[in-house]
């Protein structure tokens, strides 16, 4: 008797770790392994399922047992048998679980420190979470020609919303925040880490499938959490170099060419007092005493038809210099005299400060 059900108990036990490692090794849950280190990170995930769905059986299979073989007899309103625990049981169900966990510890821990192992020549890139997107800043070899103001200029500019990562080239992440707890999640690649604000957090991989892939928010973080996502693109190393080449070179024209509009804008707010007289919306400048220069391409245009094809003046980037260097030319009516008039000097405002403030306002339509 004793005998019989010591071996029922191992051919239930052989039947359901059988089930357990036929579904750990025909689950097939996760997203395509875009990373050298997927492999290893499913094959913890599936040991964990196998041991789970033993687990679930046993629990499950017992409670069904229990409640049809246990079941109240009709007519039998009598109390069952006082109950006052079995110690071996607890034992038994308390060192098993325990060893597995331990075991399951050990196992994780190995997988995690294997795939986060610091690696030669990892392509570093920056990461910023930012309420609700992220950032990706790419490395930057100062350009040999450059002032350290112009690469530094050059280096801020090497930024994407799209996080795009050399195929077969190790790369490590570098995470922060600017507000609140964010977490960089692709699951594809199967890495996942938080992005704190005031810190720095680390992730590796080694992207191996080509293809689009995104970059998801794993940290609710406020009301637009779910349309926290950007485009990951695993490419060619070559396509890559071409990207990272690409990028370098619109960073170097922002760096070197003062002249751009932008950077006209930026002179006017911070380099020139243009806003204790004049009115901007776009650059925020808020002045009364000088004409608005709100529509001011539009405005200079209409000048240069209507009234000052006389003084030699034939487009409205003409009037926009002449209106700067020599600001009593032509007077805006009802506005008196009062614009300094040593714009034109070079030690006062440099050409390339001035093209680029007409280059902007030119923008102002
Ligand atoms: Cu950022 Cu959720």
């Amino acid at each position: 008797m004793k005998l019989n059900r010591i071996s029922t108990v191992v051919i239930i036990g052989v039947v359901l770790i059988a089930i357990g490692v036929i579904v750990g090794l025909t689950a097939n849950w996760m997203p395509v392994q875009a990373s050298a280190e997927a492999a290893s990170v499913d094959s913890l995930f599936n040991a964990m399922l196998a041991i789970a769905t033993v687990v679930f059986l046993i629990v499950e299979g017992g409670i069904i047992y229990s409640i049809v073989r246990f079941r109240r007899k009709a007519g039998d309103d009598s109390d069952g048998p006082p109950d006052h625990g079995n110690t071996a049981l607890e034992v038994t169900w308390t060192a098993i679980p325990a060893v597995v966990v331990f075991l399951l510890t050990i196992y994780s821990y190995k997988v995690f420190s294997d795939i986060q192992a610091p690696q030669d020549n990892e392509t570093v890139i920056g990461v910023t979470g930012q309420q609700f997107q992220w950032t990706f800043t790419y490395p930057y070899e100062p350009f040999a020609d450059l002032t350290p103001e112009q690469n530094k200029a050059a280096k801020t500019s090497m930024v994407s919303n799209e996080l795009h990562v050399p195929s077969g080239r190790p790369v490590r992440v570098e995470i922060t925040s600017v507000d609140v707890i964010h977490g960089f999640y692709v699951p594809e690649f199967r890495v996942k880490q938080d992005a704190i604000p005031g810190r720095t957090t680390t992730a590796r991989f080694t992207p191996t499938e080509k293809g689009i892939y995104t970059v998801v928010c794993s940290e609710l973080c406020g009301a637009g959490h779910a349309q926290m996502r950007n485009p990951v693109l695993v490419e060619d190393p070559a396509e890559y170099d071409a990207f990272i080449a690409n990028l370098r070179s619109k960073a170097r024209l922002a760096a070197t060419d003062p002249r751009r509009p932008e950077r006209g804008k930026q002179l006017i707010v911070q380099k020139y007092p243009c806003g204790s007289c004049h009115t901007l919306d776009d650059a925020g400048l808020k002045g009364i005493v000088g004409p608005p220069v709100n529509g001011i391409a539009t405005k200079a245009q209409n000048n240069v038809d209507n009234r000052l094809s006389r003084s030699g003046v034939k487009t409205a980037e003409e009037y926009l210099r002449l209106s700067i260097v020599n600001p009593s030319a032509y007077l805006v009516p009802g506005y008196q005299d009062l614009m300094p008039k040593n714009f034109g000097d070079p030690s006062v405002m440099p050409e390339d400060d001035r093209e680029a403030i007409v280059n902007y306002l030119l923008t102002q339509k």
